[in-house]
């Protein structure tokens, strides 16, 4: 089956990224919104990608003019008579892409191949729309159409094999990756992403961190390549929220059930950018919200006064470690507890500021090198520096060095000069901040100097366990292995969809394997501890790996 013409319904930001790249491989594009307003925008944002990537000399203009003259703007179903593919982007209700489905059974050819880009919907379902299912198949791009490399392409009990071929193969032509799921909630990308951004949007509400710590955190901490409200922002609020009441019909649990404060931004308009607002507003000119680190003032140079003094929270002689605690020397931690002290110590004294070890040392400030699961608050009291005592946690799960963009190279943060990470000039360490309930205006502000002169790029995280990256990042890593432990999906898998669907530079088994299974187990258990939601609980795969100390079987 040989695709020579395409029709895309639905020219939202999906739709018109997807003409888009059929349009660039050089396939005529019928683009077909009833709306006539609708049309106009999404022809509007087309026109602006292809001027975005003019002006960034990617396209000649004669390149783009030729692109743009192969996307027909069309406003009825009947204008796909012509197309040996469609593909309906409309929004992500069942009924409303059934009504499509139905009615392309009089629009288009007999023979052309249908395909949704349902997100999250069953594909099975939406095909029982069409008098012929054997023809409809699951196209799911990711957004920006134009940039991201994933297709997930999903077939149903009744899809055509050849249908399935000749889709796998124009997936290929378009330079995309194809992955052939099956036909679940979420597929693979979304059933991860979704509880993970959702999560995010319940730590806004919440207040555990400001909008722009979460988003650093899981970019400068994570070495993801948005933070996830931004990415919420990207994918749309009101999407979002479509594809979480989904998952969470078909899944159920506490990680789907949507933050109240993302329904309510959908519910007023702020659906994101294409609104001009979501979580951050977007001027209708240039540039992205600013999430940077924060109020903290990294440029900031001056000395604290006097010591300071450095408690390590672990007991003496590292080997009773807190319930879940990593032993020291675990391989792939990036946070072995046994390096914690040290390297906070190395790149205090690389400064030039003095540090004691003595808890009973001179008043100023002092700091907890707090690990991953929290416990500032009980190391202070435990020294009686309650007042002047803030929590540093060192961490940074960085790009790998082609593409490091971001802050802490891979590995523990190295107390190089001038307070690089892993040694990459210029890129300072990552780390978050604790100010527990009882520390004082004074400490912190004499914390958030000490961060200045040590360049570190800091947020501010709440004394809980997890803190503020593990927070975040330890949960997505449980999802992933319960998905290959429910047999749902394999590792490789897994760290394709996320890597070429989501920009991560390592995919979730990587990152776990990374940080290290008994890390994340630990930060897993005392979530679950504090918060006592199963959502948290680490599956027994993840308990057996870390007990045996070995990779996962399949990659
Ligand atoms: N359209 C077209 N091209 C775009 C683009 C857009 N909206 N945004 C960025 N680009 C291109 C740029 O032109 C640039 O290409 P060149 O280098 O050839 O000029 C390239 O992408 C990189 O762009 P920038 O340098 O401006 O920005 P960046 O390096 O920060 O990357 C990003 C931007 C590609 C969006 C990156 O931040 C990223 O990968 N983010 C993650 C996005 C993600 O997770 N998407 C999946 C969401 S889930 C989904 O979509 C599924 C669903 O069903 C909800």
């Amino acid at each position: 089956m040989e695709i020579r013409a395409v029709a895309v319904i639905g020219l939202g930001t999906m739709g018109a990224g997807i003409a888009e790249v059929f349009a660039r491989k050089g396939l005529p594009v019928t683009a077909v919104e009833v709306n006539q307003e609708a049309l106009g925008a999404g022809m509007a944002a087309l026109d602006r990608s292809l001027a975005r990537a003019s002006s960034r000399g990617r396209l000649t203009e004669a390149g783009r003019a030729q692109i743009a003259a192969r996307i027909r703007p069309a406003s009825a179903l009947a204008d796909t008579a012509d197309a040996d593919l469609v593909i309906e982007v409309v929004p992500e209700q069942l009924a409303i892409k059934r009504q499509v489905l139905a009615e392309l059974d009089q629009a288009c050819r007999p023979d052309a191949i249908i395909a949704t880009n349902t997100s999250s919907l069953s594909v099975t379902a939406i095909a029982a729309g069409s008098a012929h299912p054997d023809r409809v198949i699951g196209m799911h791009f990711f957004n920006p159409a134009p940039v991201m490399r994933l297709v997930e392409v999903v077939t149903t009990v009744l899809t055509r094999p050849a249908v399935t071929r000749a889709v796998l193969a124009l997936a290929r032509d378009l330079g995309k990756t194809p992955v052939q799921v099956s036909d679940r909630a979420g597929f693979i990308a979304n059933a991860l992403l979704l509880p993970y951004l959702n999560h995010a949007a319940r730590l806004a509400e919440t207040g555990y961190a400001s909008l722009e710590d979460i988003d650093a955190a899981m970019t400068g901490g994570a070495g993801l390549p948005m933070g996830p409200l931004a990415l919420l922002d990207l994918i749309g609020l009101d999407t979002s929220l479509a594809i979480l009441e989904i998952l969470r019909a078909e899944f159920g649990g506490s990680r789907y059930v949507p933050a109240p404060l993302l329904r309510r931004l959908a519910e007023a308009g702020r659906t994101g950018r294409k609104s001009g607002a979501g979580f951050y507003d977007y001027p209708a000119s240039p540039a992205a919200p600013a999430a940077d680190f924060g109020d903290i003032d990294n440029e900031d140079r001056s000395a604290p006064a006097g010591t300071v003094t450095l408690i390590d929270p672990r007991p003496a002689g590292g080997a009773g470690e807190r319930p879940g605690a990593l032993p020291i020397g675990q391989a792939g931690c990036v946070d072995p507890a046994a390096g914690r002290a040290a390297d906070l110590a190395g790149l205090i004294t690389a400064a030039g500021v003095a540090v004691s070890r003595d808890p009973a040392g001179p008043a100023g400030l002092t700091v907890v090198a707090v690990g991953p699961q929290g416990g500032v608050l009980d190391a202070a009291l435990a020294a009686g520096r309650a007042p002047d005592a803030v929590g540093l946690h060192l961490s940074g799960l960085a790009a790998p060095a082609a593409d490091r963009k971001t802050a802490g190279a891979g590995g523990t943060a190295t107390a190089g000069a001038g307070g690089t990470a892993g040694g990459v000039p210029g890129v300072p360490v990552f780390a978050e901040l604790v100010a527990t309930r009882l520390t004082s205006a004074s400490a912190l502000a004499a914390a958030l100097a000490l961060a200045g002169r040590l360049d570190l790029r800091v947020v501010r995280a709440p004394d809980r366990p997890g803190l503020l990256v593990g927070a975040l990042l330890c949960p997505h890593l449980r999802d992933a292995v319960a998905m290959v432990a429910d047999g749902y999906a394999t590792p490789d898998d897994i760290d394709t969809a996320m890597t070429l669907g989501c920009g991560y530079s390592r995919g979730p088994i990587e990152l776990l394997e990374r940080v290290g299974y008994r890390q994340v187990l630990g930060v897993l258990q005392a979530m679950y501890r504090q918060y006592g939601d199963p959502a948290f609980a680490p599956p027994p795969l993840l308990a057996e790996l870390a007990a045996a100390g070995q990779p996962l079987p399949v990659r």
